[in-house]
Parts: C-alpha cells; structure tokens; sequence
C-alpha cells in the first residue's frame, strides 16, 4: 500500500483539505491520488522564503516575535490569525466543531479552543518525535517566525502540553492550523483542525488492569449500524507495530478498538447530520448507506496508527488520522502512567461536504450571501441546511511560462535547476498578488532543455471570484503584477 509512507506525515493534506469537489460539486479525489502530492517536497532542501525579511520583528495577534532568517510568513497570512473560524458562531466551521464535540461529552473531555497558533518548533515537531529531516519542517512547507517559532501546522502541537496539564482523561482542542500548500478550491494557507485525545492511568485500573478498564469504557458507549471495513489485525509487528516496551498486546487491542468506536461514532454523526439537511432540501433524496474503512497508517507520535476513510460520491476519502499515542509522550511530560490514543481531523473538508460548500475559499468570505445562510444554526443544530450557490461567476485562465534561474555559473548541469524551485513559493506569491482571486493555479507544461538542462515551466492561473465577475483590465493587471512578482522573487525569466 504505497500511501504509507513516512512523507505522508505531517501529513500534509490528511486530516487538513483535499480537493473534494469537481466542477459538478460530486466527485471526490480519492486518497490515493493526495499522497502523490504530498510526497512532492524534499525535505533537505528548504526553499528561500518566497519574501526575504526585510523587518526584524513582527506583530502577530498583539504580541511581537523577533524574526531572522526563517521568518517566510507574509501578511496576508498574519492578517487571518484573528479570524478565528471555528470560534464564530454560525460558521460552518463552528457548526462542524459543535456536532464534533456533541459526540466527545465534558467532563470525560476538556474542550479547548483558544490556544495561540504561534508555537515553537518543539511542539509542534520536536514534543511529537518528528526526525530532524522531516519534510513537514521545511521552509518550503511551514510559515515560520523565526528559526524556532512557527505558525502551527498541526492542532497536535498541544499535545505534550495538554498530557503535562493532566487536566481531565480526555480533551478536544480546535484551532487554526497553517501551511504553505497549493492553491485550488480544496485548499487554503490556514484552516482548521480539531484533536482529540483519551488516556487511562495505569494507578486508577482496577487492580492495574487498563486492558479491562477500556474494555469497559467502551462498552458504555453507544453502537451504530454503519458498515465498517477493519480487515487489518490491531497491529502488525512490520507494517504497524504494537509499542511492545510499553503496552501489552491486550492493552494496545482494547486502547484501539474504543478509539475506532469512538471515532465511528462521531462519523456516524456528522454524515447522517449531512443526510437529514440533504433531505430536508429535497424530500426524495436517497441515503446511499454510509461505508467506511481503517487503513493503516503512520504518524511520526502514534503506532499503531490509522486513517478512517469514508466512501462518499464513488470513492474513499480520507477523513481522519490517529493511533495509540507514543509512550515517550506521557513520559516526557511526567506523567508515565498515563497510556491512550490520539486522532486529528481537519473541520474544513467536513464543513464542505455536511454543507455541499464547494470552494475552500468561501469560508473567508465576508459576503452576507454566504453568511445569512447559516443564521441560526449554532443553536439549532437540526436546522442545518446545505448551502446554496449564489452565483457561479465568469472565470478566465492566462497562463505564465518562464525559465527557472540556473543554479550553477555554466548552467548547464541537468541539475541546475533541481534544488531552487518549490511550487509552494510560487504559489504563496500567487496569493500573495492576487488574494482569493485566483480558483487554482496549475502546471500545464514542464520542460528540460536536452543540452543546456534548464528547466521551464508553464502554470495556468483559473482567475475567478467567489463574489463578482472580474474585468478583463483587472485581470489583465493581476497576471502582469504576478508575472512581475515572480521574477522578482523567484528570479525567473518569463518565456
Ligand atoms: N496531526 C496529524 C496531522 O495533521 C493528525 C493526527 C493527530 C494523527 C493525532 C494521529 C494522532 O496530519
């Protein structure tokens, strides 16, 4: 199964966005195709920051961070840290949280949804086991601050903290999460995640007995009718080991299996929501009976690991990522009695298909035409209904083709271009000229001169507003600033 692999991980895309829709809002990619992406930037080669740092310190959320040399995050990325989706009532996002958190009840879980996107790469790599060349922290991947500061790319940057805190058995967390990525109507710089967490004190296990104590949680939660593939064992000593230093095999069976209903539950949850609003939009929709699978996965802080896929529109998706936590975990954070599991899934992905929202951008739409259509939905969770397109306006698509800066003085190593080019810097430049203006931005040619080895792209940029028709002098403006920007920050030469 080529999709385990270690550059799945942070697994960029997993439990964050994926495109989800075609133009028909019915398609789904299927998973498969996520990983190809996701294995695309080597992690030994971090990229230059798409704008050098010309500031030596920078104001994010009312606290000022020193910057140096890492620092590649731009403005307008900072200016979305207040946004703070999922804490808007209405939203698709909070919405989504609220039917998350329904099937996680407190006391059991904390819910925690404040914490602050600025953290250092200790929580978010270092406290999780992440290898020092793990793609996930390359400039060419993740927004830093500074050399040890970054916008968090995963909500489990909290994690070590919260096992320290030993706050409650389980906890919730939802937070903005922040990554370089391309640009098309699945995925977005920021967006939001959730993170959920359940562990058992070896101390407070009748006569030490943690297998029997979550065998036993487990049975007081609910059961579900769902159709569910788990073809693989609990673990598997190659493919998916058991942490046989630290848990018995009866433990890592038990710890897995009510996580599995746990999270079975909580999809449960969220499509037959998504089936009710579909039905209440048109009295004849048919229910397709919901399917789902465990597959095998790998994350860097948790073994056994898995992801949940969901099939949906013809093909399997992938919702979620989780496994029985890494004991190093709790016993770095002091509290080495402690075992249990993890999982993390991205809300935005969710919210687009509960909401049948087709474009990852019309989150950050401030338009009244996409907000009124939620009003209400916050206290009334059976009152959730699908969105409905305002309008579908005219895109246009020009295209861009250049030559890639030649790394070595002759020029003409079949290398030369190789090591400088990460797509995710053109397309922060992309976003960072034109804003959410541009649907998707796409390689439509790439070239390798036979004898000099320089390399030329071309990328179609699909110009379309979520909001109004754009004209052509716009437009044409736009592609002649981005063209220009990219010579100046890429150093290329346009064709
Ligand atoms: N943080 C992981 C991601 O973003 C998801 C995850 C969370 C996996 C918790 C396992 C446990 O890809």
């Amino acid at each position: 199964m080529g999709r385990v692999s270690e550059a799945l991980l942070l697994k960029e895309h997993l439990s964050g966005q994926f495109a989800l829709f075609d133009g028909s809002l019915q398609g789904l990619d299927r998973a498969e195709e996520d990983t190809v992406v996701s294995t695309a930037h080597p992690a030994t080669t971090p990229a230059k920051p798409a704008q050098p740092p010309t500031q030596s310190s920078v104001d994010i959320n009312g606290a000022s961070y020193k910057t140096d040399s890492w620092f590649n995050t731009p403005p307008n990325i900072i200016a979305n840290v207040p946004r703070r989706l999922h804490l808007q009532k209405d939203h698709p996002v909070y919405v989504t949280r609220q039917i998350i958190e329904s099937v996680f009840p407190a006391p059991t879980y904390k819910y925690h949804n404040t914490f602050d996107p600025v953290v250092t790469t200790h929580q978010n790599f270092d406290s999780l086991g992440f290898p020092l060349d793990h793609p996930g922290r390359a400039k060419s991947d993740t927004y830093y601050v500074n050399e040890s500061t970054l916008l968090r790319t995963h909500t489990s940057a909290h994690q070590a903290d919260l096992f320290r805190a030993n706050l409650s058995p389980g906890y919730l967390i939802s937070a903005d999460v922040y990554r370089r990525d391309e640009v098309d109507r699945s995925h977005y710089p920021v967006f939001h995640q959730m993170e959920g967490a359940r562990s058992w004190d070896r101390a407070n296990a009748l006569g030490g007995d943690v297998a029997a104590a979550v065998w036993s949680d487990l049975e007081k939660l609910p059961t579900h009718a769902m159709k569910v593939e788990d073809p693989n064992p609990p673990f598997h000593a190659e493919r998916n080991p058991l942490q046989d230093d630290h848990h018995s095999a009866a433990e890592a069976e038990a710890i897995g299996a009510h996580l599995k209903r746990s999270l079975e539950l909580m999809v449960v949850e969220i499509f037959s929501r998504a089936a009710r609003a579909a039905k209440r939009a048109d009295p004849d929709f048919v229910d397709e009976p919901l399917r789902v699978r465990w597959v095998e996965a790998y994350f860097p802080f948790t073994s056994p690991s898995w992801e949940l896929e969901v099939y949906y529109g013809g093909d399997w998706l992938e919702v979620l990522g989780c496994g029985v936590v890494k004991q190093d975990l709790y016993i770095n954070a002091g509290v080495p009695n402690q075992l249990g599991w993890a999982f993390g899934i991205g809300l935005e992905r969710i919210a687009m298909l509960l909401f049948q929202i087709p474009d990852i951008r019309l989150f950050w739409s401030q338009d009244p035409r996409f907000s009124n259509q939620f009003v209400g939905v916050s206290d009334n969770l059976d009152s959730l209904k699908r969105f409905v397109p305002f309008s579908k306006y005219p895109g246009c698509y020009k295209d861009v083709s250049f030559w890639l800066k030649s790394t070595s003085a002759a020029g003409g190593s079949t290398k030369a271009n190789a090591h400088d080019f990460h797509e995710n810097d053109l397309m922060e430049i992309v976003r960072s000229v034109c804003g959410d203006v541009v649907e998707d931005a796409k390689v439509v040619d790439d070239f390798t001169h036979p004898k000099t080895g320089r390399r030329s792209l071309c990328y179609r940029i699909n110009y379309r507003s979520l909001e109004r028709t754009l004209t052509n002098t716009e437009t044409n403006e736009l592609h002649d600033r981005l063209t220009q920007a990219l010579v100046e920050k890429l150093g290329v030469e346009i064709r």
